[in-house]
C-alpha cells in the first residue's frame, strides 16, 4: 500500500482521468516490466509512474484496464493470483481480490486470463488510450487483441477505430500535485537535505567521491527512503563540470569543490537537490567569487517562480544574473544586452534552469502550450538549478577559473502567491556552508 497517498486518491485520479476520456472509450496501461540486472538477478522493482499514479499497486504482470460507464466496474485491474509456494520464496502477492479489497478497483481478474477476458472488454470502444511506443512487447499483444477482435467483424464484432496517447490526458493531471503529493515531496526534500548536510560534513575527512555518496545513500536509507530518485552525481574538482557523472571514483583533493547532485526517493516521488561546497571546508576566492554568481542567479530564478510568470522566467532571470557576473569577473566580454543576445554564456552555462519534478525526477507534464510557454499554477513542483562550469581546458579565460563546476539546485513548489522551497534543510550562502562544515 502506499503509505502517503490514500487509496480514495488513486480512486479519483481514475475518475478524474475518465471523466477527460471520450465516453466509448477504454484506457489500458501495463505496470513496468521486471528488469534483468546480471543472470538471475533482477534489478530492484520500481513501479512505472503512470500506473503507480493510478493504482498505488506495487506489483509487476499487471495491467489497469479503465472503462467509462461499464456496468461491472469502470476501474479494472489484472493481476497475479496468490500462490502460497511461490510466496513462501518471494514475498506476498495481493491477488484479484485484494485489488478489489485494499485498492479499491471494482472488479480484478488474474493477469492469466487477459488474453481471454480484455479483447472483450475492447470490443465495442470506438478509442482506445493507451501508452503507445513504450513497451514493444506490449504494444504487440495490443495488437494481436485488436487483431483478435477484427476475426470477428463478420459475426458483428467492432474493433475500436482509434488509438490515442493515453499520456496527453494523463500528465496533464500528473502535473499538478495535490496537498498529499506536496507532503511525500517535501518529506523526500527534507531527507535529502539532512543527507548533503552530512555528506558536507564527512568531506572534511577526505577520501574518495563514492565514499560521500556511501554518506548520502545511509543517510536516505536511515529515514525510510530506501531508493535514490536517481543515480547520485558526486564530482569533485573538474569532475564538476562533467553534467553527468556517475563515476564518483576519484579522490577528493584539498582546494577541490565537490559538486554533488542527489536526491533520494519516497513512496515513488523524487527531490533533487546540488550543493557545491570545497573540501577543505573554506571556499578559495576564485571558487567563492563565481559560487556568489550561481547563488545570486538561483535566488532571481527562484524568485519568478509564482503564477502567473510562464515556464522560462525563472531561467531567464538566471540567465540574466550569470551574464552579468561573467562579465564582472572578466570571462565573457562586452555590455549585458550584447552578451544576452550573443547568448555569451553558453559555453559555461549549458543547460536549462529546472524541469517539472514529481514521481518522476524529469517529471512529466509539457512545457509549452501550443507556441506558448505554459504559465505557472499552484501545485506545480519544479527545480530550480542554475550553474557554471569552466571547462578545464578552456584556455579564453584566466587559467584560476578552469576545472571549476558549480552548480546550486532546489525543488520549489508553486504557491497561490508566489512559491515555497521543499529543499531548505540544506545550507547554500558560502557562510552557512562553511559554518556547517567548520562544527565537529
Ligand atoms: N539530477 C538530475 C537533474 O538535476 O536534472
Ligand atoms: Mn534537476
Ligand atoms: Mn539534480
Amino acid at each position: 500500500m502506499s503509505p502517503w497517498i490514500p487509496m480514495t486518491e488513486h480512486a479519483e485520479r481514475r475518475r478524474r482521468l475518465m471523466e477527460l476520456m471520450a465516453e466509448d472509450s477504454i484506457a489500458i496501461l501495463p505496470a513496468a516490466p521486471e528488469c534483468t540486472r546480471n543472470r538471475d538477478v533482477l534489478f530492484p522493482f520500481r513501479q512505472d509512474s503512470d500506473f503507480q499514479y493510478l493504482t498505488g499497486f506495487g506489483e509487476p504482470e499487471a495491467v489497469v484496464v479503465l472503462i467509462p460507464g461499464r456496468e461491472h466496474g469502470e476501474s479494472v485491474l489484472f493481476c497475479r493470483e496468490r500462490n502460497p509456494e511461490k510466496e513462501l520464496w518471494d514475498g506476498s502477492i495481493v491477488g484479484p481480490e485484494g485489488a478489489i479489497e485494499q485498492y479499491g478497483m471494482d472488479d480484478a481478474f488474474p493477469i492469466s486470463d487477459i488474453d481471454d477476458i480484455l479483447p472483450g472488454m475492447i470490443e465495442g470502444r470506438s478509442r482506445v488510450y493507451y501508452p503507445l511506443g513504450r513497451d514493444q512487447s506490449f504494444d504487440k499483444r495490443v495488437m494481436d487483441w485488436i487483431k483478435a477482435i477484427r476475426a470477428k467483424v463478420r459475426a458483428g464484432a467492432q474493433p475500436p477505430g482509434e488509438f490515442v496517447a493515453l499520456e496527453h490526458l494523463l500528465h496533464d493531471l500528473r502535473l499538478y500535485k495535490s496537498a498529499n503529493e506536496i507532503k511525500v515531496m517535501a518529506r523526500a526534500g527534507q531527507i535529502s537535505a539532512q543527507a548533503h548536510c552530512n555528506a558536507m560534513k564527512r568531506a572534511r575527512r577526505g577520501g574518495y567521491e563514492y565514499q560521500l555518496e556511501a554518506e548520502l545513500i545511509r543517510t536516505f536509507m536511515e529515514h525510510g527512503a530506501r531508493n535514490v530518485a536517481y543515480p547520485s552525481i558526486v564530482g569533485a574538482g573538474a569532475n564538476g563540470c562533467i553534467l553527468h557523472y556517475i563515476d564518483n571514483s576519484d579522490p577528493l583533493k584539498e582546494g577541490d569543490l565537490v559538486l554533488i547532485d542527489a536526491g533520494c526517493e519516497v513512496d515513488c516521488y523524487a527531490s533533487d537537490i546540488t550543493r557545491t561546497f570545497p573540501v577543505s571546508g573554506t571556499f578559495s576566492e576564485p571558487q567563492r567569487a563565481l559560487y556568489e554568481v550561481v547563488l545570486e542567479a538561483q535566488y532571481a530564478a527562484i524568485d519568478a517562480v509564482r503564477p502567473g510568470n510562464h515556464w522560462n522566467m525563472p531561467h531567464e532571470a538566471a540567465v540574466e544574473v550569470l551574464t552579468q557576473g561573467l562579465i564582472d569577473l572578466g570571462l565573457i566580454q562586452g555590455t549585458l544586452a550584447d552578451a544576452l543576445e550573443k547568448e555569451a554564456y553558453r559555453p559555461f552555462y549549458m543547460h536549462r534552469t529546472g524541469h517539472w519534478l514529481g514521481m518522476d525526477v524529469h517529471d512529466v507534464g509539457d512545457y509549452k502550450v501550443g507556441d506558448a510557454w505554459r504559465e505557472l499554477e499552484p501545485g506545480m513542483v519544479m527545480t530550480v538549478e542554475p550553474g557554471l562550469y569552466v571547462a578545464p581546458d578552456n584556455m579564453d579565460v584566466d587559467p584560476r577559473w578552469r576545472g571549476i563546476g558549480i552548480r546550486i539546485e532546489d525543488d520549489v513548489a508553486v504557491t497561490k502567491d508566489g512559491c515555497r522551497v521543499l529543499t531548505d534543510g540544506v545550507p547554500k550562502t558560502v557562510a552557512e556552508i562553511e559554518a556547517l562544515m567548520a562544527e565537529q
